[in-house]
């Protein structure tokens, strides 16, 4: 089966994640930063979305080439760069081994995007088919909610699933809520609402553990994995726990090939 957002989800997309301007400030910068810190020649946005980050760093004159599978986000890359050489695929991560050719210093993947496959040996195909297409050496930027938080949570407290998440240190919209519905060990259901507008939609989500993806990226042969919290660097990745943060907590894992 092949993953498609659903369009009501694509229409309320903008609003939730915010304006451009912030965007920027809780993503695109600190991306900015990897790619200057890892000297990257050539980045892949592997989930473009918005596109909000491929124009950041478009503007700070990173070359940058796109995948995107959904049409209506893909068209906003296409737009921005008709006429350019910049390549804009429409590639499955589970088979784009075969479609998005290899050459890549830094490829990101962020916005919680992996959870969308629920199935441990598409995960695996997943990450094996990103790390295929970088450069050696490489890395691959990705990232994932603190799914260990909101199942400590939702054991707790019954009332959270009527509780709306606090996204606002990397989704500075206001028009949009998303509240976790069903939240077990195998899948976690996101509402999201828009507050204005009579838009709704569901996903359902795989609630990857910390370490859980820390050893994915080690078991696809990445050979080091740096973890952030919202962006900090994690320092003491042994002891770390990520029950000690909180349940809006985004973690980034930058994994070295
Ligand atoms: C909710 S969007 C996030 C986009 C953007 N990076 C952001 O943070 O706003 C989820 C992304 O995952 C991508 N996606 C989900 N499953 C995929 C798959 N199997 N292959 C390729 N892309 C996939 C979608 O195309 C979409 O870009």
């Amino acid at each position: 089966m092949t993953f498609r957002t659903p369009p009501e989800l694509v229409e309320l997309w903008g609003d939730f994640i915010g304006p451009y301007e912030q965007r920027v400030e809780t993503c695109g910068k600190h991306v900015e930063a990897i790619v200057r810190r890892l000297r990257c020649k050539t980045v892949l946005d592997n989930a473009a979305g918005t596109g909000y980050e491929v124009q950041y760093l478009d503007e700070q004159g990173i070359p940058i080439d796109v995948n995107e599978i959904d049409d209506s986000f893909r068209k906003k890359s296409e737009e921005r760069f008709k006429g350019t050489s910049v390549r804009v695929f429409d590639s499955d991560w589970r088979e784009m081994a075969y479609t998005i050719p290899k050459g890549y210093d830094l490829e990101m993947c962020l916005g919680n995007n992996l959870t969308y496959l629920h199935d441990r040996e598409e995960q695996l195909k997943a990450l094996q088919n990103m790390r295929a297409v970088l450069n050696n050496p490489g890395a691959l930027l990705i990232d994932h909610r603190n799914y260990d938080k909101i199942l400590e949570l939702v054991e707790e407290d019954p009332g959270f699933t009527s509780r709306p998440l606090d996204n606002h240190n990397i989704y500075t919209g206001d028009l949009v809520t998303v509240t976790p519905r069903i939240v077990t060990p195998e899948n976690v259901r996101l509402h999201y609402q828009h507050t204005e507008k009579p838009i709704e939609e569901y996903l359902n989500l795989y609630p990857f553990g910390f370490k859980e993806f820390r050893e994915l990226l080690r078991e696809v042969g990445f050979e080091t994995v740096e973890s952030f919290a919202n962006w900090e660097p994690i320092t003491d990745l042994e002891d770390f726990n990520p029950l000690t943060l909180d349940e809006n907590t985004f973690f980034q894992h930058l994994a070295h090939k």
